[in-house]
């Protein structure tokens, strides 16, 4: 014989309290098996809570506004934030801005910029659909390298970056951003070529353009990191 309706009813509710609650186990939902902050129902049950919005590209450059959160401020042309596409695959990360870089307001459009420009040409990718920025995003004078106070007030501002675009791969260029994105002080020697995680999203540590420049015999280093980039990127499409 079947059960009545209201049998029915109760058991199908209890079911329903007893997914709720696994799913609130695994962490989906945002509903905690102790009843995690809601919005109540109805019937008196927790409703998830929506997931709280990444913030755009546009409202993080909003955010730093006409930045002084450091002294670089001070002798900085303009703010770079950085360019290219919002949702690319793969992200460049470099030091800070140099003398074109600051009188343009954009990342990399100097001799290392060309440098890199080559580079991403060679390898069948336009500026366009990658996204270039910098652990810093005022010009540190005279192409210093940025001090541990100047990167700790930016570094935020690329973490987020980061987070909007979330991007597939991300290859630092150079020491400093390898080492600030990572959080590390291991040398840039050891860390180059090899694969590392930042949130999860796979790191490929390189040479930063302008060392390139100096020394070319070491392009073809960058190179064989940037065929493990391409390889993983066909392989995860
Ligand atoms: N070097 C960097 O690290 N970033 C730039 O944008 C230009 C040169």
């Amino acid at each position: 014989m079947s059960d009545s309706p209201a049998v029915e009813l109760g058991r199908l509710l209890r079911q329903l309290r007893e997914f709720l609650a696994y799913q609130g186990r695994l962490g989906w939902l945002g509903v905690s098996a102790a009843g995690a902050p809601g919005t109540a129902t109805a019937c008196g049950e927790e409703a998830p809570a929506p997931a709280p919005r990444r913030p755009t590209l546009e409202e993080i450059r909003a955010e730093m506004g006409d930045c002084r959160r450091c002294k670089l401020w001070r002798t900085r042309t303009h703010l770079v934030f950085g360019e290219g596409s919002p949702t690319a695959a793969l992200m460049f990360i470099g030091e800070g801005p140099g003398a074109e870089e600051d009188l343009q307001g954009r990342p990399f459009v100097g001799p290392a910029g060309q440098l890199l420009n080559n580079l991403l040409t060679k390898l069948g990718l336009r500026r366009e659909e990658v996204y270039i920025a910098n652990v810093v995003k005022s010009r540190p004078p005279g192409n210093r390298e940025p001090e541990p106070d100047e990167i700790a007030a930016c570094l935020p501002f690329l973490k987020k970056q980061i987070e909007a675009i979330q991007p597939r791969v991300i290859v630092t260029l150079g020491r400093v951003a390898a080492q600030a994105l990572l959080d590390t002080a291991t040398p840039l020697t050891k860390l180059r070529g090899t694969w590392q995680r930042y949130q999860g999203i796979p790191v490929m540590p390189t040479f930063h353009p302008s060392y390139l420049l100096r020394f070319p015999r070491e392009r073809f280093k960058t190179w064989e990191d940037m065929q493990k980039v391409m390889e993983f990127l066909a392989r995860h499409e």
